[in-house]
């Protein structure tokens, strides 16, 4: 089938390279140029693993384009997946004007039926706004069909996610629609055996907030937790690998650190909160969520004050600037948080990461970047880890020490055993241990 993916970003890029690899034509629209003109030279706008190989198959096998034409898209196919981003606005609201902007735009241009398939993910009620944006732009009474089709991919195993999914979600309220999305998910579905779940459009936007935020929720509870543990002279690990095997509550989400980043669940939350709070429902639960999940860094703030007593022209190293491990995202990554804030008090930094250098450069150029973990390390007064890349896991513990100018490590994402670091000579702090 032919399917046009409007918004080539993280989710846009992925799901149309993904499409093509199960067999479909498919054109990626993107405004940004820069983006456009780099993919169709091969070259990739973001880092994520696999993605390059599968972009540069599907375009040699001639299944996959690129354009930056919204009026191209919408004449090459009968399904528009609109994958553009959805910011957070000025009180948290989810910024839904680049969504608008491509309602328009299909509607300027379209002559026959089209589906537009909300891909971003939107709040509640979205869908029905696109349906009455798109009617009074439409120039003729062409029929058209507004779906939702949230995505649950993760960065960094974004392509393994698109083939097998835990579940797929389409919000429909026709069944030609029904059916299209069907049809264009078929593949994945016989392949993984994922459950393919039908509700109204509404359910389906609501699904994915209420995902996220539960997800975020459980960071938070465990960080929560955490702190008691600090208190009471617990272990977060071992309580967390305790309350894990639950199979009601398992394992994942449940890692104590520096709190939840990233472009997904911290504007969505907001988007969350701010949705109920809208529709007339104190969301006081989240609203804890978004609180332990700031003060879960300012705590950390607060360790490295502690330890360095004055922070004035001490040498920090930080190994870490991606939200999480296998990204180059760095949007509301605790990095930017902490930086900023070791700025302000004058220390000196020397960074370090594999692959999210680059954008942090953007916002950083001026600081100091090293591409090996011992020159970062080297001469530091303190270390931080706040990314646990697997590069830091299987570092020499040795010869990090004997670089270090004091071996002092604070530990934002509990990499390391805390009784071999003191073994080994290090002080060493980390998030709700000993
Ligand atoms: N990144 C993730 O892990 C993830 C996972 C699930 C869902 N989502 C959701 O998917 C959506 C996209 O996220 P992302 O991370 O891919 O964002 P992104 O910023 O990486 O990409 C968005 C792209 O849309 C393009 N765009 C904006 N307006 C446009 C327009 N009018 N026409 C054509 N292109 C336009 C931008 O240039 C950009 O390249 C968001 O709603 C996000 O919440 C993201």
């Amino acid at each position: 089938m032919k399917i046009t993916v409007v918004g080539t970003g993280y989710v846009g890029l992925v799901t149309g390279t993904c499409f093509a690899e199960i067999g479909h034509e498919v054109l990626c629209v993107d405004i940004d140029e820069r983006k456009i003109n780099m993919l169709r030279k091969l070259q990739m706008p973001i880092y994520e693993p696999g993605l390059e190989d599968l972009v540069k198959k599907n375009v040699a096998a001639k299944r996959l384009n690129f354009s930056t034409s919204v009026k191209e898209g919408t004449e090459f196919a009968e399904v528009i997946f609109i994958a553009v981003g959805t910011p957070p606005g000025a009180r948290g609201e989810a910024n839904l004007s680049y969504v608008e902007q491509v309602g328009r735009k299909v509607a300027e241009y379209m002559t026959s039926y089209r589906l537009l398939v909300e891909k971003s993910t939107v709040p509640a009620n979205t869908g029905g706004e696109l349906k009455r944006a798109v009617t009074k732009y439409l120039r003729a009474d062409i029929d058209f069909d507004v779906a939702s089709n949230p995505e649950f991919l993760r960065e960094g195993s974004a392509i393994e996610d698109a083939f097998s999914p835990d579940r797929i979600v389409v919000g429909v309220e026709s069944e030609r629609a029904s059916k299209l999305l069907r049809e264009i998910y078929d593949p994945v579905i016989k392949k993984s055996g994922c459950a393919f779940l039908e509700m109204s459009v509404t359910s389906a936007e609501l699904t994915k907030h209420a995902s996220n935020s539960f997800l975020a929720m459980k960071i938070s509870y465990i960080n929560a937790v955490s702190r008691i543990c600090e208190l009471a002279g617990a272990d977060v690990e071992e309580v967390a690998r305790g309350m894990g095997l639950d199979k009601r509550i398992g394992p994942r989400f449940l890692n104590a650190g520096i709190g939840f980043g990233g472009s997904c669940f911290p504007k969505d939350v907001d988007a969350f909160v701010h949705l109920a709070d809208r529709l007339g429902y104190n969301f006081e639960l989240l609203k804890e969520v978004q609180h332990i999940n700031k003060t879960q860094r300012e705590l950390l703030m607060k360790k490295i004050q502690h330890e360095l007593w004055v922070v004035q022209d001490k040498t920090v190293a930080i190994f870490g600037l991606a939200f999480k491990p296998e990204t180059d995202d760095i949007r509301e990554a605790p990095s930017l948080y902490v930086v900023s804030q070791l700025l302000e008090s004058k220390a000196k930094l020397k960074l370090w990461d594999p692959v999210a250098e680059s954008n942090f450069k953007e916002q950083y150029p001026q600081l100091e970047y090293h591409p090996d973990l011992l020159d970062c390390a080297k001469g530091a007064d303190l270390l931080l880890i706040l990314t646990e890349w697997p590069q830091v896991k299987a570092l020499d513990l040795i010869k990090l020490r004997d670089v270090m100018a004091c071996p002092v490590i604070i530990d934002g994402r509990n990499v390391f055993d805390p009784e071999k670091m003191r073994k080994l000579g290090f002080t060493y702090h980390s998030i709700g241990r000993k």
